[in-house]
């Protein structure tokens, strides 16, 4: 039976990841904060199906030793899912040192701790942001990535980086999944269509940032997990340190996700346009063509499915 550490493991992406590993027969703890960028009362609820169906939970800190020594302690895992982190990249423009801090400092602590108790295998969420504003699409995990354009998507950067080095230094063999905007049910609040469903759906006005022109390569849930599954069983095959694209392969413009929330909640939006936001990236685009052949990894859920099913969970309020 695989024994996994999953960090974040009651977030948006977390908790279905840990119900997707128990389904398959590994032993899963958790360690989460219960970081209070969205309410715990939503984490609670998207971590119980996972602890009912035998999932531990350590609430503890990824940037505190002790925290990391007691969930190592607790789980001894062969593999660890590193999940957990301060996401979103407008708030890191405020707070860059916070975003530092718990990206960086969490993910070193992790991998000492990796380290110093022969764990196999580290699985670790980056990000789309890496690429900034790449003029050349798709982006392809050979791309350079020296210029992020926000503090969040240069703490993604320095976190391969560590990793990399990791990989290098110990010969733990560590695999970076650079998401690509996740939806579906669970989905963070302060992400867009969360957003836009919610607020359409109740008549009231959508900010808009910029003229409707730019661009986001929306990746379904179940994509995502899939991937990240595929991605723990061939950890290390072709590289002790490897970076994947995980995307949906089909970018959509904001105006066209807009028209596909407007379907969706069967309400017209009522746009508050506003101006381009510093730090957003005008287009992402997933180049999959490494992921598919080394991983085997293929997106399935186009943007107005995934965005129903998203709905149906929003509606049940669970
Ligand atoms: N959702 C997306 O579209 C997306 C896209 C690219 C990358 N990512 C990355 O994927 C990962 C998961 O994202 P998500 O959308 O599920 O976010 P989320 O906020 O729902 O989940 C992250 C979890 O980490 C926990 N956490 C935060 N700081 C912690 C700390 N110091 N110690 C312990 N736990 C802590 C939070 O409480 C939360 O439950 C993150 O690393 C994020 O940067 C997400």
């Amino acid at each position: 039976m695989q024994r996994i550490l999953l960090t974040g493991g009651a977030g948006f992406i977390g908790s279905h990841l840990a119900e997707a590993l128990l389904a398959r027969g590994g032993a899963v703890t958790i360690l989460d904060n219960f970081a209070p960028f969205y309410p715990r009362a939503m984490k609670e609820g998207n971590v119980r199906p996972a602890l009912e169906r035998g999932a531990s939970l350590i609430e503890g800190d990824i940037t505190s030793p002790e925290d990391v020594a007691r969930a190592c302690d607790a789980a001894a895992p062969d593999v660890i899912v590193h999940l957990a982190a301060c996401a979103g990249v407008r708030p890191s423009i405020a707070q860059p040192a916070a975003y530092a801090h718990v990206n960086v400092v969490g993910t070193q602590r992790l991998l000492d701790a990796a380290v110093a108790r022969g764990v196999e295998r580290f699985i670790v969420a980056s990000s789309s942001s890496v690429y900034g504003n790449s003029a050349t699409v798709p982006f392809s995990e050979t791309d350079d990535v020296s210029r992020p354009i926000s503090p969040y998507a240069a703490t993604k950067v320095a976190t391969e980086l560590i990793c990399s080095t990791a990989a290098h230094l110990h010969g733990l063999k560590v695999t970076a999944l650079r998401f690509f905007t996740v939806f579906g049910p669970r989905q963070r609040p302060d992400l867009a269509i969360h957003k836009f469903l919610r607020r359409v759906a109740a008549g009231e006005a959508i900010p808009v940032y910029g003229d409707g022109s730019t661009s986001r390569d929306y990746t379904f849930i179940d994509d995502i997990i899939d991937g990240v599954l595929r991605a723990i069983d061939r950890c290390g095959a072709v590289e002790p340190f490897r970076c994947y694209n995980l995307g949906g392969e089909h970018p959509v413009t904001l105006s066209e996700m807009i028209a596909a929330v407007e379907e969706t909640v069967g309400r017209r939006a009522t746009i508050d346009r506003k101006e381009d936001q510093p730090g957003d990236v005008r287009r992402t685009w997933a180049d999959l063509t490494r992921s598919r052949a080394e991983l085997g990894y293929q997106p399935r859920t186009a943007l107005l499915e995934g965005m129903r099913r998203q709905w149906e969970w929003m509606r049940a309020g669970t």
